[in-house]
């Protein structure tokens, strides 16, 4: 089984085709969504239709941004700009595509038994894995070999082997083979609004039968999705920041 990684797209769909776009050719069984489709981004309704396009099978779990757009959560922790993103959002969208948010599953979701995927930690939706003690955490208590994460829009990969964990902060573009006996926490960073300091959209893919995960960084036109963020009157931070991937 061969899978595409995606993760906090937050409405920015010129980030998104370009994964699309690069990925369009290759034979994929299966793409697997981790949520915070829309919120920051001007364009929360293409984005939705763009997951509601994949061809393949999809796996989708709902973010923390999809949360408070759909009213499930109030966004009284978000700082401003993100709860004006989050308020602009849910007006703008279509009530067809409000209610396809509102009805996004709660991770973590099972693929198989051996492969889950969720938005923030398998152990709670919500919360961010940074660190090696965030990641003991969740491998002390969630017992799948392999889950794809997001939330933090950084690329990593926590793993344990024989209760010792090891972190990897990913750069660019490379591969990890996973090995046998091992668990892994795996991040594929962000499509929408990389925090890296690396503006590239970033996007991964698995290959169950190799057990080889890679990871990629493309560029995409980023003044396109500063120039509908401006003219959609959202906070013209949310624009600049996609330049400095922060
Ligand atoms: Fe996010």
């Amino acid at each position: 089984m061969r899978y595409l990684i995606v993760s906090d797209m937050h409405g920015n769909s010129d980030a998104f085709a370009a994964v699309l776009d690069q990925t369009a050719g290759e034979d994929f069984d299966v793409t697997l969504v981790l949520g915070d489709l829309v919120g920051y981004g001007a364009s929360p309704n293409k984005v939705i239709e763009q997951v509601q396009g994949l061809t393949r099978t999809v796996f989708v779990v709902r973010g923390n941004h999809d949360k408070v757009v759909a009213g499930i959560d109030s966004g009284e922790h978000f700082n401003q700009a993100a709860r004006a993103a989050a308020e602009w959002t849910t007006a703008a969208l279509t009530a067809d595509n409000l209610k396809y948010v509102l009805e996004l599953p709660q991770g973590p979701v099972a693929v198989h038994a051996g492969l889950a995927i969720c938005h923030g930690s398998p152990l709670d939706e919500d919360a961010y894995v940074f660190s090696e003690v965030d990641a003991f955490e969740i491998f002390s208590h969630h017992k799948v070999p392999v889950t794809f994460f997001g939330h933090t829009h950084v690329p990593s990969i926590f793993s344990i082997h024989d209760n010792s964990i090891q972190v990897l902060a990913l750069r660019g573009d490379g591969s990890l083979r996973l090995e046998p006996g091992g668990r892994y926490l795996i991040n594929p960073g962000s499509i929408g609004q990389p925090r890296d300091r690396n503006p590239r959209a970033a996007y991964m893919t698995y290959d169950e039968a190799e057990r080889t995960v890679h990871w990629f960084r493309i560029e995409y036109p980023i003044e396109m999705a500063q120039a509908r963020i401006i003219q959609a009157g959202l906070p013209s931070l949310l624009a600049e920041r996609l330049a400095l991937g922060i």
